[in-house]
């Protein structure tokens, strides 16, 4: 991998979240797989292993290319276990599967023990599959409590190492639609959804909730292309009050946003303002 990106731009907003705003959508993707790779590389130095959550649609696609070339995460592979933030409800080998796309560019490419990997079965009628994930998820990572008791909103140590986001032109991000119910789960780890008809893929999908993709240590939204740029404005800098999904995701630890230059058109005022600049 070639030498570390470096951002045009990086601020820390009011609320703590991290903006980081590069050239283009492949420093992007460098940037992103870099931040990735020290994520997993801390996790497994401090705990002898790392969660990673991965996103879907296309953007991740390069991070996930550099990522699997990354050396410098080469070690952590084997004590990586993989999860999804959401699933289109169709089978794994389908063109609109996330895991399809994980697979063809990270997942196929690194040495992750196959029973790390948490797929969600998307061939399985939609709830089906959400309660199957809901009890690997538990079975695998249940809270401190001991498994299969806490409600995601009772999670207060992060269960996920890096969670990996993007965000769509609606502003939603992993499966959580504007005005979904399922915004206001509290209890469940992961549900069923019905995504509008001008999402990508599938309308049928399984998602995890607000709450649990919060239980992160890092959470990475990925955001490229001018047509982001509204819906990165409003998430970042919410005008009436109506913030978007993308925007209510604020994680236990970091949330870092990484933004290409057509992205973050609409929120270079903001990011020139007061904020801070941070030691990010
Ligand atoms: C999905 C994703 C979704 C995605 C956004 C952005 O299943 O589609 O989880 O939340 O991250 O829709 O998609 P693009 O990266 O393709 O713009």
């Amino acid at each position: 991998m070639s030498a570390r990106p470096s951002a045009m731009l990086q601020h820390r907003l009011a609320d703590g979240r991290e903006v980081r705003v590069y050239e283009t959508p492949a420093e992007l993707a460098r940037a992103g797989a870099e931040l990735v790779a020290d994520a997993l590389r801390d996790a497994v130095a401090a705990r002898g292993r790392a969660t990673i959550c991965l996103a879907g649609g296309s953007t991740p696609r390069a991070l996930y290319a550099a990522l699997a070339a990354a050396r410098s995460a080469e070690a952590c592979w084997m004590r990586t276990s993989v999860v999804f933030g959401d699933e289109r409800c169709v089978p794994p080998d389908d063109a609109a599967s996330n895991y399809r796309m994980a697979h063809e560019t990270l997942l196929s490419r690194v040495p992750i023990p196959l029973p790390r990997v948490h797929r969600i079965r998307g061939e399985l009628p939609p709830t089906v599959a959400a309660d199957a994930y809901e009890r690997a998820l538990r079975a695998a990572f249940g809270g401190t409590r001991g498994p299969n008791t806490l409600a995601a909103v009772e999670l207060r140590a992060p269960l996920l190492d890096v969670t990996l986001l993007g965000i769509g032109t609606d502003g939603h991000t992993a499966s959580l639609f504007p005005g979904s119910p399922a915004l206001y789960e509290r209890t469940r780890w992961a549900v069923a959804v019905e995504a509008p008809a001008s999402a990508a893929g599938t309308r049928e999908r399984v998602t995890l909730t607000l709450p649990l993709l919060a239980a992160s240590q890092l959470v990475v939204v990925l955001a490229a292309g001018a047509d982001k740029g509204p819906a990165v404005r409003s998430a970042l800098e919410p005008a009436d009050g109506d913030v978007p999904p993308a925007g209510r995701v604020h994680a236990l630890g970091r949330t870092c946003w990484l933004l290409d230059a057509a992205a973050a058109e609409q929120v270079l005022p903001l990011l020139r303002q007061g904020a801070e600049p941070s030691a990010v």
